[in-house]
């Protein structure tokens, strides 16, 4: 009961599964929410286990409906009975322009990435406030300030998990709880499927980046786990935004 505990949803593959690796190497015990792909559950589990020698819950919960959130915070109450991490990360999304786009488009995009965050975080910090606070960060894209090509809804709810972030900070400081956003440039993972233009996105993010090269996985890790830490104690409600300079570029 006394190791540190790190929820992560859609923690089981791609950045999420960074993140939770990150927490896993720094002794936290672990929950890792996902929403269909229970092999690749599974596999995650037990890799991280056997290489970090940490308790990895794994727990199928679609976060877009609140009863399954609901279910994913009544286990890590029975599993650990305590949380001090909650990282906001799954997120899902409808990939048209503007005027492809149905109310079925937005209800789905905005109930997963922006209505979820606000109640998992009330739930996330009723948990904190058990063992005196924790920390709270979420995942964002440059889409919640730029206009993408075919991203209107996906940009929509990220700009509004920016915005529940700040509130958030304020919010729930009295409680020890500090609330910061991650954003990213675009990386390589299986979301990116879901990109028509996927190829040429990746190109780009690579040749452009000041940095010389795209977005890892482990980059937004790094610094999700740094607000994680007490030397972020004085950073709250902000948006960092790791992607190698790429979004300074005037074109
Ligand atoms: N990839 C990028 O270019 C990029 C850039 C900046 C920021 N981000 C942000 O980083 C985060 C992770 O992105 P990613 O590229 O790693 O995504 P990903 O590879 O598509 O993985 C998504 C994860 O979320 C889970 N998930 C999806 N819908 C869910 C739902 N309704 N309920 C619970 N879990 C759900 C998936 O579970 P299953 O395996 O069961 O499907 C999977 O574990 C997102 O917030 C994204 O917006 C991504």
């Amino acid at each position: 009961m006394n190791k540190k505990v790190a929820l992560v949803t859609g923690g089981t593959r791609g950045i999420g599964k960074a993140i939770a690796e990150k927490f896993a190497q720094n002794g936290y015990d672990l929950v890792l929410n996902y929403a269909r792909k229970s092999t690749n559950a599974e596999e995650t589990k037990r890799a991280i286990e056997s290489r970090y020698g940490v308790t990895v819950k794994i727990v199928k919960a679609n976060i877009g409906e609140l009863e399954q959130m609901n279910h994913l915070f009544d286990t890590t109450e029975e599993t650990f009975g305590r949380l001090d991490v909650f990282i906001n990360n799954a997120a899902s999304g409808v990939q048209r322009p503007v005027m492809d786009i149905q109310e079925k488009h937005w209800d789905w995009t905005q109930d997963i990435n922006a209505k979820a965050y606000l109640f998992a975080a009330q739930r996330a910090a009723k948990l904190m406030n058990k063992t005196g606070g924790g920390h709270i960060v979420a995942l964002s894209s440059l889409g919640a300030v730029r206009a993408l090509p075919n991203y209107v809804v996906v940009g929509v709810s990220k700009a509004a998990v920016e915005a529940i972030t700040r509130y958030l900070a304020v919010e729930l400081a009295p409680m020890k709880i500090t609330v910061n956003t991650v954003s990213g440039g675009a990386v390589d993972t299986d979301a990116l499927k879901h990109f028509p233009n996927r190829e040429e996105l990746l190109e780009q993010a690579a040749k452009r980046n000041p940095a010389g090269r795209i977005v890892e996985p482990e980059d937004l890790a790094e610094a999700v786990y740094f607000l994680c830490t007490p030397q972020a104690f004085m950073i709250r409600g902000q948006t960092i935004t790791v992607d190698g300079g790429l979004s300074l570029l005037a074109e």
